[in-house]
């Protein structure tokens, strides 16, 4: 008789600790750009590593664009002599789902007649371009993707487009669940989300998953206050009482999130949420909702239909019915193709004469670059060090990719059959007149052949490149 109680709360021991064991924390990376030590800032005692892992560039004070910055006191930028592209290469990262964000800095001392705009890449992907005026608004003031990371590194790379020289605050690489934003069978390891608009409705403040006590599986996601979609007639609403069902896998939302709303009025029944777009892009969205009107009691006293760019994508959401109850959590998504330059997203009521909303979340969906063959890349990197390149070069990250920012003097080919890029020779053009081809030429003669033969796959592919090269000036 006492045996089995005994036995079964053993059980239970056992699947609790080993529930607890299986959960570990995830794996987070975080740079303070330009710091020389470890920085730790409050109020949650994060930890920042001292700079590396870096091609390039000069640490400087930094000023924070934004009160939503990381409180670091230091930035690395980039000027022109350092090179067109520049990178951070983090090693020994577990192969995995991540967040990755980069703050941009404004250097304090020297003279900022204008911010500067660059593009960022992540893995050879261009995920972003600068806009002008990032530094007054806060949802501007980084960039941030989630994208899988599956051959141990992490390379994230800045490009000068001639508007000043980048400058980075801080790098973030946050583990998130594998199957995190899983939107439907067009997700494959092959996308790239970036973040577009990520907002958390009748909040006054901006929160970070951390303000709001957010799991660690959250990737700390930033949320953009919005107290009104600007009709003038939506209002804020909020409540004190427990979510159900907010943290829940894959994405792990913070309760808090759920415990705002914006909600309409009688005089304009309907919301509508307008943002600014890259047109012909897709976009991959996530809407949040929990019944927290307490004049709202049953399932079907608040019915309304949700419409994308005016286009009814889910109709009759009843959150209560949906949800399971009041005061619980309710995520939907769906991805769309924006070919305008606005999308907009809208709720019109059905039943009850008043639409909720509670948070939304915009992802524009990238595919990844295929990436320069191996091979060819140490060869390169070879030649590079080999050959005391200048800088300006920019011989920093992928040869060809992202398209937009090819090494200067890489002949880059794409090959279908095997979804990589190659180099079919190295010319030397101008945008840099000072370097021509004879002088490169010559230097690799006089002064570098013996070192190539140190090695002979080296040897072979510099008299590949050198007799493309040659074969390229003839023509
Ligand atoms: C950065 O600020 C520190 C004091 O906070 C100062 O000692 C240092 O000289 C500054 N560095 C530059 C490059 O201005
Ligand atoms: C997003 O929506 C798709 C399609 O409706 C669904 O299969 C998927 O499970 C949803 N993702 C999450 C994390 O809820
Ligand atoms: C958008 O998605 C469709 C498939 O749904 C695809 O054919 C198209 O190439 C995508 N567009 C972009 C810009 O990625």
């Amino acid at each position: 008789m006492q045996r089995f109680p005994f036995l079964l709360w053993t059980l239970l021991f056992c699947l609790a600790f080993s529930t607890c064991v299986a959960r570990q924390a995830p794996w987070v990376m975080r740079i303070s750009c330009g710091a020389r030590l470890n920085v730790h800032t409050a109020p949650t005692n994060t930890l920042w590593y001292k700079d590396f892992a870096y091609t390039g560039g000069i640490p400087a004070n930094a000023t924070r664009p934004s009160n939503i910055s990381p409180p670091l006191k230091t930035l690395r930028y980039f000027p022109l002599s350092s090179g067109p592209n520049n990178c951070y290469n983090i090693n020994r990262v577990p192969k995995g789902h991540y967040t990755v964000r980069v703050f941009f800095g404004l250097d304090g001392h020297r003279n900022f007649d204008n911010e500067p705009l660059f593009d960022i890449s992540i893995e050879g992907t261009q995920i972003y371009s600068l806009k002008s005026g990032w530094t007054n608004h806060d949802d501007q003031v980084f960039t941030e993707a989630l994208v899988f990371l599956t051959d141990g590194t992490a390379s994230i790379c800045f490009h000068s487009t001639g508007h000043g020289d980048p400058a980075i605050l801080s790098i973030e690489i946050l583990q998130m669940e594998d199957r995190a934003y899983y939107f439907g069978p067009a997700w494959v390891q092959g996308i790239i989300l970036r973040t577009a608009a990520r907002l958390s409705c009748g909040n006054g403040k901006p929160k970070f998953d951390v303000d709001y006590s957010g799991d660690h599986w959250g990737g700390d996601r930033f949320w953009s206050p919005i107290k009104t979609f600007g009709q003038g007639s939506d209002l804020a609403r909020s409540t004190e009482s427990g979510i159900k069902k907010a943290s829940n896998a894959p994405n792990y939302y913070p309760e808090a999130l759920y415990q705002t709303a914006l909600v309409s009025t009688d005089t304009q029944p309907d919301l509508a949420y307008t943002m600014d777009v890259d047109p012909n892009r897709n976009y991959s969205i996530w809407l949040h909702f929990a019944e927290i009107d307490s004049s709202v009691t049953a399932a079907g006293k608040r019915v309304f239909d949700i419409l994308i760019n005016g286009v009814v994508t889910f109709e009759d959401v009843d959150i209560v019915k949906m949800s399971g109850d009041r005061y619980t959590a309710l995520v939907l998504n769906t991805t769309v193709t924006v070919s305008g330059r606005t999308l907009t997203i809208g709720l019109h009521p059905k039943e009850g004469s008043h639409a909720i909303i509670n948070a939304i979340e915009v992802f524009e969906i990238l595919t990844a670059e295929s990436k320069t063959l191996l091979e060819e890349v140490r060869a390169l990197q070879s030649l590079k060090s080999a050959l005391s390149l200048p800088l300006r070069f920019g011989w920093n990250g992928d040869p060809c990719v992202p398209q937009e920012h090819p090494w200067n003097g890489a002949d880059c080919h794409f090959d279908k059959t095997s979804s990589k890029w190659f180099i079919d020779g190295l010319y030397c053009l101008d945008p840099f007149p000072q370097i021509h081809f004879y002088s490169f030429f010559t230097t690799i003669y006089l002064n570098q052949i013996l070192s190539f033969i140190e090695s002979f796959l080296l040897f072979i592919h510099a008299t590949h490149y050198l007799l493309s090269a040659l074969f390229h000036s003839k023509s």
